[in-house]
């Protein structure tokens, strides 16, 4: 197999922690129903490939996301899983039943605009605030111990509202941090992030006293600047990097968003700068691969489209 060769560059990290979102973020969006039994054989794939964090589902409401209305069935098959798997809940009756299942580690999703939060939460940007409070609470206090994770969507632009003020973005990520979220992750949720405008954003979050070892990126690769853009959080600080394997992804929601910074791509960059990730992208692209048959779709990542032609 072609890999890169390993040619480190200065002011970089020496590891990536990589917070895995196929099987949330990327089967969400899918139009195919993927059955419990794909998706947990997904997500095993996915940790012996090496990935350590994996999102593995939301409890929401069904009829939001039907593609992961399957969480009650999904849970009991990936328990033997020795990863961390982070699921998605929006309110109190989401955490009852991810803790009810044994989760964890749960993630709130926030936006940043008052457009997204509306069109993801049925709620307005505070509204949906004070919906994740109790939520955060609850599932931080001794008895349930769970670790929390607050996405913040539309931290760079909106496809409704244009342009997001970096106040704006900063002002909800302090908010989200002040609650008890233990790490927010920056959305880019239609890809519209630039480098410049990234390290911008890391910088005014540090001055609000939102460090970067508590921030996590998020990008889709809508215009193709996944991987600049996370470049450039690494050049800043940034050490812990979403992605979802072979690209899948996008959000129901906001139909300008294509799949997340596939996740080979990343590693494929990692790996010729020498930063540690503990993922054979070798099995980590052949599971890929596995996962667009049963999609029936070839993957949009261009390194599993390299890695999985014939080698001339
Ligand atoms: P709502 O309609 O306002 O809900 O939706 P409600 O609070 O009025 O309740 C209505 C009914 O839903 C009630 O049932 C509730 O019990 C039930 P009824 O009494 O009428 O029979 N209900 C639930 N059932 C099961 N599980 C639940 C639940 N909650 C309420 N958790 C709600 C509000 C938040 C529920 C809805 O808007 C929702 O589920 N939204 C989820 C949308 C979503 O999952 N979007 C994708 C994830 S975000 C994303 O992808 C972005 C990200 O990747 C970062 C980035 O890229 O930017 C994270
Ligand atoms: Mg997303």
């Amino acid at each position: 197999m072609t890999l890169p060769m390993t040619v480190p560059a200065p002011g970089l990290p020496t590891r990536v922690r990589i917070h895995e979102v196929g099987p949330r973020d990327g089967l969400q969006n899918e139009k195919a129903l993927v059955p419990a039994p794909v998706k947990a054989e997904f997500i095993h794939r996915l940790a012996e490939a090496g990935l350590t964090t994996i999102e593995a589902t939301s409890f929401v409401h069904p009829k939001w996301v039907p593609q992961l209305a399957d969480a009650e069935e999904l849970m009991p098959l990936i328990d033997d899983v020795d990863a961390r798997l982070p699921v998605l809940v929006p309110n109190e009756r989401g955490l009852d039943r991810a803790l009810a299942l044994g989760a964890r580690e749960i993630a709130v999703f926030a936006s940043a605009t008052e457009s997204f939060a509306k069109a993801n939460l049925n709620r307005t940007v505070d509204g949906a605030l004070e919906m994740f409070e109790p939520v955060v609470a609850k599932a931080k206090a001794k008895d349930a111990g769970a670790a929390v994770r607050g996405y913040l969507s539309m931290c760079f632009g909106d496809p409704w509202e244009g342009q997001v003020p970096i106040s704006q973005t900063v002002s909800v990520s302090r908010r989200l941090m002040d609650m008890g979220c233990d790490e927010i992750s920056l959305g880019d949720t239609i890809g519209v992030a630039t480098p410049g405008h990234v390290r911008e954003l890391l910088d005014t979050l540090n001055e609000a006293g939102v460090a970067d070892d508590r921030l996590a990126v998020h990008f889709h690769d809508t215009y193709g600047q996944a991987l600049a853009n996370t470049l450039s959080a690494l050049e800043h600080g940034v050490t812990t990097v979403d992605a979802s394997a072979g690209g899948l992804g996008g959000c129901p929601y906001a139909k300008s968003a294509t799949g997340n910074l596939a996740t080979e791509d990343l590693v494929w960059m990692l790996d010729g700068l020498g930063i540690e990730t503990g993922v054979d992208i070798g099995r980590l692209t052949a599971t890929s691969v596995w996962m667009a048959r049963h999609l029936g779709r070839p993957s949009p990542s261009r390194t599993v489209r390299a890695l999985s032609q014939k080698e001339i």
